[in-house]
């Protein structure tokens, strides 16, 4: 029997192919990096063919380097970029625009049209979210309204809308031959379309955005067989059983099954996850409300959310707007050239700013510069903004719940940098955890693929797969960390009111 599962994780950067064992640890990957399309100042937007193109190559590579088969393959899992929208043509399988990405700022206009009736929190209550140019939805209706003919192919039915879960599976199990149009709850919770309770789309919803219901998947589990892979793939007739948002995915790769569990994901952005269980917590903090989980016909997961929106990717824009570093992992050595950010404090709020000030006027700002502040600063000052803003999500999760965190478990690229993962314990004054399979993305969707096709029996089972790799201890004094973060939640004041 296969006993191998494969997941594919469709990421803002990068899509990779891991094949897990059945102890979820990595038996080899494939990835590629897809390019990052910057048409004007706030527009972000990737290729979908050029995503799909990599998706199998991808596939290929991680068969191949195992030397394994589609025989040995009990199931695939797909995990990915969440607010990312697609929209493409079912006759033809073509994309009828760039994918616009969740870090996308241009429905703003859109945003401020939809919120002159009741307000950015007028679909909270239902959805979880308020109204940002973050969520899926708004990019939809930018492509409605400024992509020759969309509108009107799409009032004819020959429009379908996905995020790149749905866009991945629709094209693995057989595009325009038959292909499945479906999503998960998680990524259907990120759209400003899905009633957190009755996990459907709110039709009265999706009037006022003017979006035709005919172009949206149908909303699945996160576990079950949606489908099999299409014929002429290296993995055909392969059943994909699993699909989960990225941080979702995270969360369940830490196996933070239950209420009251969480994790933070150092990714290009950072998102703190808090599981709620099977409660819907509406946040009274600047938090998100979310789907955590939903396994098969198993009562749902909610979680509680704080999403920032710019980490990983400022020390990116250090390497490719400033050339300051030239990779990435350099900005460590930079900024172990000085003692400390030399005063300087970096805000990055290049898409706004998300969780928990949902300021989409804000721009980003450094702040506190004098003559003696150089680049170890500035490389200083970009690192301690990920543990800084990490530290006011954890301060909302701690209050909506009224129980404060204890430790948190961490994952994701930037894990790899101590003197970032120090200073985060440091600022949050409770530890820091690494797990041993620090990709918990892509486990996390090969878990749910696999518990689906009985790969792994029970979540029992998959949490004694987890465990503890390395841990921080606060060591910086309480006066210090607390005048800190006061020049922190200062400078973060310095960024509003800067859009026109
Ligand atoms: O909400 C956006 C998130 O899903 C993107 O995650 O890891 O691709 O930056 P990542």
């Amino acid at each position: 029997m296969a006993t191998y599962v494969l997941a594919i994780d469709q990421g803002t950067t990068s899509t990779r192919a891991i094949i897990f064992d059945q102890k979820g640890s990595i038996v080899s990957s494939g990835q590629m990096e897809h390019e990052q399309i910057f048409p004007k100042a706030g527009w972000v937007e990737h290729d979908p063919m050029e995503i799909w193109a990599n998706t199998r190559e991808v596939i290929g590579q991680a068969l191949s380097k195992a030397s394994l088969t589609r025989h040995d393959i009990a199931a695939v899992g797909i995990t990915n970029q969440r607010e990312t929208a697609v929209v493409w043509d079912k006759n033809t399988g073509k994309p009828v625009y760039n994918a616009i990405v969740w870090q996308d700022t241009r429905t703003q206009s859109i945003v401020d049209r939809l919120a002159k009736d009741g307000g950015v929190e007028r679909f909270k209550p239902t959805v979880g979210l308020p109204l940002a140019t973050y969520f899926s939805g708004t990019k939809i209706v930018w492509i409605l309204e400024n992509v020759e003919g969309a509108r009107e192919a799409a009032d004819n039915g020959d429009l379908l809308f996905g995020t790149t879960d749905t866009w991945v599976l629709w094209n693995l199990t057989g595009g325009t031959d038959g292909g499945v149009h479906a999503t998960d709850v998680t990524n259907a919770s990120r759209t400003l379309f899905m009633d957190l309770e009755t996990l459907q789309w709110d039709h009265s919803i999706l009037e006022a955005f003017g979006v035709p219901a005919s172009m949206l998947p149908e909303i699945k589990s996160s576990s079950e067989v949606y489908g099999t892979v299409h014929g002429s793939s290296l993995l055909r007739e392969v059943p994909v059983a699993g699909i989960l948002g990225d941080q979702q995915a995270a969360t369940f790769g830490q196996a933070a099954f239950d209420a009251g569990e969480s994790k933070n994901t150092y990714g290009t952005g950072n998102f703190l996850i808090f599981n709620t269980g099977e409660e819907i917590v509406h946040s009274k903090n600047g938090l998100l409300t979310t789907l955590g989980y939903k396994l098969g016909d198993a009562k749902p997961h909610y979680a509680l959310e704080g999403s920032i929106a710019v980490t990983g990717s400022l020390i990116q824009w250090l390497r490719d707007n400033l050339g300051i570093i030239g990779s990435a992992p350099e900005v460590e050595t930079l900024a172990n050239t000085v003692e400390d950010n030399g005063g300087a404090y970096f805000v990055p709020a290049f898409s706004g700013l998300f969780a928990p000030y949902w300021r989409s006027d804000a721009r980003g700002a450094l702040v506190g510069l004098t003559r003696f502040v150089n680049k170890g600063h500035i490389a200083r000052a970009a690192l301690e903004a990920t543990a800084f803003q990490t530290r006011e999500v954890l301060e909302a999760v701690n209050a909506d719940s009224g129980v404060d965190l204890t430790e948190l478990k961490v994952d994701g690229g930037m894990i790899a940098n101590n003197t970032l993962m120090q200073f985060q314990a440091d600022i949050l004054g409770v530890p820091v955890v690494r797990p041993v399979v620090a990709e918990t993305t892509a486990l996390g969707a090969a878990y749910a693929a696999g518990l689906a096709v009985g790969v792994w029996g029970s979540l029992d089972e998959l949490r004694a797969n987890w465990q503890e790799d390395s841990r921080w201890t606060p060591s910086m004094d309480a006066g210090e960390r607390d005048r800190q973060i006061r020049l922190w939640k200062k400078a973060v004041t310095k960024t509003f009111d800067w859009v026109d």
